[in-house]
C-alpha cells in the first residue's frame, strides 16, 4: 500500500486536464505510441467535439520513480462541469491527493476555486500544476501570486508545465510519488468499499468502478450495496489499464472495477458503500446521497409512431446514464411522450444530442422547468415540475422555488456588466471580493429558474468571455409563481406552457410571443399567436399569411441550387410537429425561453 497514490486533476474547463492526463498515460507506456489517440479518456463522441469530460473515466499506472521503487498511480478521472459535482465530490473523496491544474495564460477561474474547495474538504494534499507554459501570453509570475492569494497555496510548490509539448511531466510524476500520501486502511477488516462512478456494457452489463477503504473484495464473494440491500456475487476484479485487467482482489487502498451481473447503472449508486453479505462493515462512507435532478422536460417523438422506438432508446440510455429519469407523460399537443428529469442544462443536451445521434430519434424537447414546491390550502405539500400538473390557483397557498449560490469570477472592467446581468435576473449580491487587484469574486444568489437557460451564456456575452461561473442549490424561497400559457389560433398549446415568476409574467408571454412568430414558419394562413394567464390574454403577435414558394426565388435555370433549397426545407421539417394545423419547429419550444 506505500507504494500505491491515488490522485485526481481538477481545473477549470480547458486548462488542459484531459491533455495532461494524456501525458501522464502516456508515459507510463501502458498504450503502444501509435496506438495512442489524443485524450484517451475523453470516450464519448459528444465529449470529444465538446472538449469537455462528462463521464470520468479511472487509469492505473505503473511508475518506476528516480529512487528505483516501482509504483502504482491511480489516476481518477473528474467530470468538468457544474451540472456533476456530485460525482466530482465522491471521485476525489477516493483520492488521497489531487493536481490543481491552472492556465498560464487564464489563471485561477470559478472552477478552480470551487474544485479546489471541493478538494480540501476531503483533505486532499494538493499540488498546484501552471500548465501551457509555452503560450506566449503565459505569465507565470502572475499565476503563482494568486495560487498565493487567492488560493492560499504555496506558490514555491508550483509545478511548471506544458502538457502539449510535453515539458514539465517527469518532473509531475515524482512530485505525485513524493509529495502525495499513500492510502490508509485495514485488508483484514470487514469490506468497506466506495462506488465513485459506474458504465454499462452491452456485454457484461454494469462495470461498478469503486475505491477500497478496508477489507478486499474478490470473485466470488456475495457483496452488498449498503443504500439499497442489493446482492450480488462478484464474477471479475480488475484494473483500468485503458482496458480492463482482471486481478485475483482488490484491496484496502487500491481502486478498482468489479462486474457482477448488474443489469441497469441505476442499481448502483454514486457514493454508495460495497461490503460483504456475510461480513459487513458496520456502517456506510460518509457523503451519500442520491442524485437529484434539476431540470426537467419532456420528450415526444416527432412522429407518434416512433414512440415505441422512443421508449427503447431511452431504456438504452437508461442503462448508462443512472442520473437520467423519465416518466411517461402525455401531451394534447403533442400525443404520448416522457417527462425527464436531468443533472442540469448540459446534461439535458447530451441526452438530446445522444438519443438524435447515436439512437437516430427526432425528437421535440418542450420547454425546460426547475421544480416548485407547493403548499396546498389544505397544508399539503407538492413537488411540481411540469406545467401541466399546475393546479388551481386558488388552491394554492404559497408556492417556493429554488435558488441557487452562484459564484462569478471576473475581471474588475466588468463588475457594472455582471450586477446588471444578476440583478435582472432577480439576484441578490451577497459579496464581493477582490481576489487580486483587479480581479473580482462576485457572490450572489439567484433563483434557478433564472439561469437554466441562458444566464451562462449571457455571462459570456457581457464579459466578452472572461467571465467564470460556477453554483450550488442552496434552498426553496417563496416566489410567486404563475403559469403562462400559450394560443396558436386559439388553441392551447400545453408542450408550450411554461411556469414563471408574476413579475416576469408580461415580460414572458412577450417574449414568447415575439419569439414563436419568429420561429414559426409562414404558412397559408395567418397564424394567432397569444400569451394568457388565468385565461386573461396578456400578449399577442401574428405570422402572417403567405404562399410559400421558396424556389421562386430561383429565377430559372439553376437546378443544383433549386435542389439545395428543397434539401434544406426536407432537413428542416425533420423537427417540426403539428399542432393541430400549424406546424411547430422544435426551436419554438426553446425560443420561448430565451430572453432577448
Ligand atoms: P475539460 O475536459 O473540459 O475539463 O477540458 P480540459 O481541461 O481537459 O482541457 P483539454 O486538455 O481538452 O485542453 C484544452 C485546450 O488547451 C486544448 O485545445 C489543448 O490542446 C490545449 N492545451 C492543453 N495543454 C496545453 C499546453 O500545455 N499548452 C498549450 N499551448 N495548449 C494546451
Amino acid at each position: 500500500m506505500k507504494r500505491i497514490r491515488n490522485f485526481s486533476i481538477i481545473a477549470h474547463i480547458d486548462h488542459g486536464k484531459s491533455t495532461l492526463s494524456d501525458r501522464l498515460i502516456q508515459t507510463a507506456h501502458i498504450v503502444a505510441d501509435r496506438d495512442f489517440k489524443d485524450q484517451i479518456l475523453d470516450n464519448m463522441d459528444i465529449e470529444r467535439e465538446r472538449g469537455i469530460t462528462i463521464k470520468s473515466q479511472t487509469v492505473c499506472l505503473p511508475y518506476v520513480a528516480a529512487d528505483g521503487q516501482a509504483y502504482t498511480l491511480n489516476l481518477i478521472d473528474t467530470p468538468g462541469h457544474v451540472d456533476f459535482s456530485y460525482e466530482v465530490s465522491r471521485a476525489l473523496a477516493s483520492c488521497e491527493g489531487a493536481l490543481l491544474l491552472i492556465d498560464a495564460s487564464q489563471g485561477v477561474e470559478a472552477q478552480t476555486l470551487a474544485n479546489l474547495m471541493l478538494a480540501m474538504e476531503h483533505d486532499l494534499e494538493i499540488i498546484p500544476v501552471i500548465n501551457k507554459i509555452d503560450l506566449p501570453s503565459a505569465d507565470i509570475e502572475r499565476v503563482k501570486q494568486q495560487i498565493k492569494e487567492d488560493l492560499g497555496l504555496d506558490p514555491e510548490g508550483a509545478l511548471l508545465v506544458s502538457a502539449k509539448e510535453g515539458t514539465g511531466i517527469a518532473e509531475a510524476m515524482e512530485a505525485i510519488v513524493h509529495r502525495l500520501p499513500p492510502p490508509k486502511g485495514d485488508a483484514d477488516a470487514p469490506l468497506q468499499a466506495l462506488i465513485f462512478d459506474s458504465h454499462y456494457d452491452p456485454f457484461r452489463g454494469t462495470i461498478v468502478h469503486f475505491r477500497v477503504f478496508q477489507g478486499a473484495i474478490k470473485p466470488g464473494d456475495r457483496i452488498r450495496f449498503l443504500s439499497n440491500g442489493y446482492t450480488y456475487k462478484v464474477e471479475e476484479v480488475g484494473l483500468f489499464q485503458i482496458v480492463r485487467k482482471p486481478q485475483r482482489a482488490i484491496a484496502a487502498g487500491e481502486v478498482g472495477y468489479l462486474i457482477a451481473g448488474i443489469k441497469t447503472v441505476s442499481d448502483t449508486r454514486c457514493g454508495d458503500t460495497i461490503t460483504l453479505h456475510a461480513n459487513p462493515c458496520p456502517q456506510p462512507l460518509p457523503g451519500f446521497r442520491e442524485a437529484q435532478p434539476v431540470v426537467f422536460a419532456s420528450i415526444y417523438p416527432v412522429a407518434a409512431d416512433t414512440y415505441e422506438e422512443l421508449t427503447v432508446a431511452l431504456e438504452k440510455l437508461k442503462l448508462n446514464d443512472a442520473s437520467l429519469i423519465y416518466e411517461k407523460d402525455t401531451s394534447a399537443a403533442l400525443g404520448f411522450g416522457y417527462r425527464c428529469g436531468f443533472l442540469g442544462l448540459l446534461h439535458l443536451d447530451v441526452v438530446q444530442e445522444r438519443l438524435e445521434r447515436e439512437y437516430d430519434q427526432s425528437i421535440i424537447l418542450t420547454v425546460p422547468s426547475v421544480g416548485y414546491k407547493l403548499i396546498l390550502n389544505d397544508g399539503e405539500e407538492m413537488m411540481i415540475d411540469n406545467p401541466v400538473l399546475y393546479p388551481d390557483p386558488t388552491t394554492i397557498q404559497q408556492s417556493l422555488e429554488p435558488y441557487i449560490r452562484a459564484s462569478i469570477i471576473v475581471p474588475d472592467r466588468y463588475m457594472g456588466a455582471v450586477m446588471k446581468l444578476a440583478l435582472d435576473r432577480r439576484g441578490i449580491n451577497k459579496n464581493y471580493q477582490y481576489l487580486t487587484s483587479n480581479r473580482l469574486e462576485m457572490i450572489f444568489e439567484l433563483p434557478l429558474s433564472e439561469v437554466i437557460y441562458d444566464f451562462y451564456d449571457r455571462l459570456k456575452t457581457v464579459t466578452q468571455g472572461y467571465g467564470s461561473f460556477d453554483y450550488e442549490i442552496i434552498e426553496y424561497r417563496p416566489g410567486k409563481l404563475a403559469k403562462l400559457d400559450i394560443l396558436i389560433n386559439g388553441e392551447r398549446v400545453d408542450a408550450l406552457s411554461q411556469l414563471v415568476h408574476e413579475d416576469r409574467a408580461y415580460s414572458r408571454a412577450r417574449v414568447a410571443c415575439d419569439k414563436l412568430a419568429e420561429e414559426i414558419p409562414r404558412q397559408q394562413f395567418k397564424i394567432a399567436i397569444q400569451g394568457t394567464i388565468g385565461g386573461k390574454i396578456i400578449a399577442r403577435s401574428t405570422v402572417n399569411a403567405f404562399r410559400k414558394d421558396v424556389t421562386a426565388k430561383c429565377y430559372g435555370g439553376d437546378i443544383t441550387r433549386k435542389r439545395k433549397l428543397l434539401e434544406k426545407q426536407k432537413k428542416g421539417k425533420k423537427r417540426m410537429k403539428m399542432v393541430g394545423k400549424v406546424m411547430l419547429p422544435q426551436s419554438a419550444f426553446l425560443a420561448v425561453l430565451k430572453s432577448d
